[in-house]
């Protein structure tokens, strides 16, 4: 008797885990929005997509934004691939999403089928900026030709789904975000540390990341997390501030630019996950720099 007894609660453990771990979903929007077109924005767009994206979405040897493995995730919550994000009707993404539906993903985090996903969030990005994503992927560029084929399919497991669940919080949504002024490169600067994401590989955790008031996140721009840049490899984040002993206060302008643009800093190659910028203007990665030495310096030594 007291066998069974503790079968059935066990049972009822059960469908407690299954049922508490279905994927929630949340609304998503109702509005109708067409992004506008222009040279400049697809331009822009292309030279986002390159900074943002491509860090999780395209792949080196097809050239293309085809999805990969997101080896970032710990193996014990399931296995997570990116999408594909060409214009293969079969396979890709964007061209079962409205223009509507793909700025909302982009700023809150909730999907066109209601599910949250935690890995693209940029409720700070600018108007102009979301519009010249979308322009970008609905373009004839080769890099989103259509590629009809899929990298993998993600999938939790109950200890991912429970996970997940616990830290699905879709963002608000900000509206009516304007570019800060070239003229102003610290706001520049600040301002793309925030959207093409430094600040998530740059700081404490990845699963602490203040993406409302990033200069809030948990040692902002410190360095120490530990990624994988390509399997079986691990490369500790760089202490970014300006600290003179374990950050870049002795970086020059010249070195920092080259460090950004080429992967070479002044004392190593650097390795992936780091992106190499190559798109990013002179101008840009200038501002990038005069927005770091003016964040706080802090010595936490990584090497
Ligand atoms: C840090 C990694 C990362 C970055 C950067 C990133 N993505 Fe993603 N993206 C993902 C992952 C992982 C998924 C799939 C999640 C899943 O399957 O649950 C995804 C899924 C998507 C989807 C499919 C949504 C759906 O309904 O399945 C779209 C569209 C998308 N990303 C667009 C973008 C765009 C546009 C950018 C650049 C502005 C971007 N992503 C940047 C990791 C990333
Ligand atoms: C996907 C994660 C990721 C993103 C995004 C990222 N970095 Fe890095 N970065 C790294 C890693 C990892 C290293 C260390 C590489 C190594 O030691 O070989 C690094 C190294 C650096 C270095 C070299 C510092 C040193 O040790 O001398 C600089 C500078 C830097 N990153 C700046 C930036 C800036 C600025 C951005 C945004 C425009 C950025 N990173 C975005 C992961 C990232």
């Amino acid at each position: 008797m007291k066998k069974f007894k503790l079968v059935i609660e066990f049972c009822l453990v059960m469908v407690a885990i299954i049922f508490g771990c279905k994927t929630k979903r949340f609304e998503t929007t109702k509005t109708s929005y067409t992004a506008s077109a222009s040279p400049q924005a697809l331009e822009r767009g292309k030279v986002l997509a390159y900074s943002i994206c491509a860090g999780c979405h395209y792949n080196r040897s097809a050239n293309k934004f085809i999805g990969m493995q997101i080896l970032d995730v710990p193996g014990i919550a399931g296995k997570v691939y990116s999408a594909n994000l060409t214009k293969s009707q079969s396979h890709g993404i964007p061209p079962h999403y409205s223009d509507a539906q793909l700025k909302y993903l982009l700023k809150t985090g909730v999907a066109k089928d209601g599910r949250f996903i935690p890995y693209m969030l940029r409720p700070n990005m600018a108007e102009e900026d979301l519009n010249a994503i979308i322009v970008y992927l609905r373009s004839d560029d080769p890099a989103i030709a259509a590629a009809d084929t899929t990298v993998g399919i993600t999938h939790y497991n109950l200890i991912g789904k429970g996970f997940m669940n616990m830290k699905a919080k879709p963002l608000p949504y900000k509206q009516n975000i304007q570019m800060p002024s070239e003229n102003n490169p610290v706001a520049l600067g600040r301002y793309l540390v925030d959207n093409i994401g430094c600040y998530h590989c740059h700081s404490k955790s990845l699963t602490s990341i203040n993406y409302l008031d990033p200069e809030q996140t948990k040692g902002y721009l410190a360095g120490g997390l530990k990624l994988k840049g390509e399997p079986g490899m691990e490369v500790i984040a760089s202490n970014i501030t300006p600290d003179k002993q374990t950050g870049i206060g002795n970086y020059t302008q010249q070195q920092f630019l080259r460090a950004l643009k080429d992967g070479q800093a002044p004392d190593r190659k650097l390795k992936p996950p780091m992106p190499i910028f190559q798109k990013l203007s002179d101008g840009e990665v200038n501002a990038i720099y005069a927005y770091l030495l003016t964040v706080p310096a802090k010595y936490h030594k990584i090497r």
